[in-house]
């Protein structure tokens, strides 16, 4: 909305300026009235009254309520446009990832596709701009990067994998780029952390941000994903891990999504012996991470302000019981725009999926629910504005939510919310209240989703 905040500083600037030009030779005075009303005394040193310097200031106004409607105008058709630009670019980025994960596959008319689908962005940020009729530092650094991508696929001669990841890394940073053009356009979205919707009614296709910064095909246990409740200054902080089996040794924190893309990590922690994690359905939760432990059997925290672990025992919870997609996984941490929560099964429930709430200041269990999904049919859980909602798979590369339990409620759900999955398993869903996005650790890919509301 920059360019409509521009011009309504136009118009006050404006005003101001002409009340000068018409008003200035006179003086003000203000006073206090017998009843205590607030009298304002104008001196004018013109006895008659400038009509015409009115009619004229009028004219002024109205010419600029119609400049800022064209240009609400402009800017309402340029977020439509950037919103199927967005989506366009995202596809190719899966189809990269594509060639970069099976190059035997790789056939020369990709790239040719690849070149004439940026010769069409090229032109689609060309027009926008012209549209737009505004100087952007944003939208012309896009265009370069547009040019240069361009630049890099022309020159390609030949396939190699080291070609791939260069154009890979430029996607990845072309599309950052889009979404912060996009962020800009939105400027604050007030949907964020509001409840004010009757769940969710479906996901966006997958977006796949890029594989494990391992690089390393085995390493098919993990997650990624952002603070859920960012301390201030850590608003861009994203964090990651991987293993070759479901358990937890270790952690990477970059600082920003470039540096995710670029595996420029600023902290690695290396969990001590006797702390380490199973599972993989950790999170970070107000600069924290929770994940599961097994000696003791029990949640456990590390606070990444202190670097001090701390755990707590969840007596009801049962070791027996794990997701569909991976063994260990019995406490599934999840936070959402009500707080943190921990979703695991008990004997009690005989393997049915509980939602616990955890008070973060005591860590400890504040209230529980008792729901009727199984969860070893189940792929993974989480929660949004207090409704929990499962998964399960229903192809190779479909997956659905299932079903729903409301805490408020007590009410459950029977859903077919499809999605497609980019590789079979993964190993870590959950959704960010930050962002309103649903982040995946998909068969060592980073991937997301957004999520539409009704
Ligand atoms: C206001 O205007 C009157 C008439 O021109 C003048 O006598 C007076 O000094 C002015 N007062 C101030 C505070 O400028
Ligand atoms: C803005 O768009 C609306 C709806 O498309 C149209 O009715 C209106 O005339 C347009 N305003 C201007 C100033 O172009
Ligand atoms: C994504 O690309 C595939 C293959 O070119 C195409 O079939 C599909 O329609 C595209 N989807 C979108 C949303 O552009
Ligand atoms: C773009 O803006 C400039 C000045 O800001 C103006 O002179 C020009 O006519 C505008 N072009 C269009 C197409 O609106
Ligand atoms: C574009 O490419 C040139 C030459 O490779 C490089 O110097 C420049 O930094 C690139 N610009 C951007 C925005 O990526
Ligand atoms: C983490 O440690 C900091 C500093 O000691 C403390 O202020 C904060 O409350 C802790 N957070 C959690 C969730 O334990």
């Amino acid at each position: 909305m920059f360019p409509f905040l521009l011009l309504l500083s136009l118009v006050s600037a404006a005003s101001a300026w002409t009340s000068l030009e018409d008003w200035g030779s006179g003086n003000v005075t203000a006073s206090v009235g017998d009843s205590g009303q607030c009298l304002c005394h104008v001196y004018l040193p013109d006895t008659t009254f400038p009509a015409s310097r009115v009619e004229h200031m009028q004219q002024v106004t109205k010419d600029l309520i119609l400049e800022v409607n064209i240009q609400i105008n402009k800017t309402d058709s340029y977020n439509g446009k950037l919103v199927i630009f967005l989506s366009e670019l995202k596809n190719l980025t899966i189809r990269v990832s594509i060639l970069d994960s099976s190059p035997d596959k790789y056939i020369k008319l990709d790239f040719e596709l690849l070149r004439i689908e940026l010769r069409e962005f090229e032109a689609l940020v060309t027009q926008l701009k012209e549209s737009l009729n505004v100087t952007s530092p944003m939208f012309d650094s896009l265009y370069v990067e547009i040019r240069n991508m361009t630049l890099i696929v022309n020159q390609l001669e030949s396939y190699d994998k080291s070609n791939l990841e260069v154009i890979r890394l430029e996607f990845a940073k072309l599309q950052k780029k889009l979404e912060d053009c996009q962020k800009e356009q939105e400027v604050i979205n007030p949907d964020i952390g509001n409840c004010n919707h009757n769940g969710i009614v479906s996901l966006s296709k997958p977006t796949v941000t890029q594989f494990n910064a391992h690089l390393s095909a085995t390493h098919y246990f993990g997650g990624w994903g952002k603070d859920s409740k960012p301390l201030r200054g850590y608003e861009s902080m994203y964090w990651y891990g991987s293993y070759t089996g479901p358990y937890i040794y270790d952690f990477y924190l970059y600082s920003d999504y470039d540096k995710l893309i670029l595996r420029h990590s600023f902290k690695h922690h290396d969990i001590p012996s006797g702390w380490e994690g199973t599972g993989n359905n950790y999170i970070v939760h107000g600069n924290t991470i929770y994940y599961q432990h097994n000696t003791p059997f029990s949640m456990t925290k590390l606070n990444l302000t202190s670097s001090k672990y701390d755990y707590r025992v969840i007596p009801e919870a049962s070791p027996r019981f794990s997701y569909s997609y991976s063994s260990n996984q019995n406490m599934d941490f999840a936070a959402d725009e009500n707080g943190l929560w921990v979703i695991y099964a008990t004997e009690g429930s005989k393997g049915k999926l509980v939602v616990a709430k955890i008070d973060v200041p005591s860590f400890g269990i504040e209230d529980t629910w008792s729901t009727t999904a199984y969860k070893q049919l189940v792929g993974n859980a989480f929660m949004v504005c207090g409704v929990m909602y499962a998964t399960r798979s229903v192809s190779l590369n479909r997956e659905e939510i299932f079903y729903s339990y409301d805490t408020k409620s007590g009410q459950e759900s029977q859903l077919s919310i499809p999605f497609e999955k980019f590789q079979e398993k993964y190993t870590n869903l959950h959704y960010n209240p930050s962002d309103q996005k649903l982040y995946m650790y998909n068969d060592g890919y980073y991937v997301s989703y957004n999520v539409k509301f009704n």
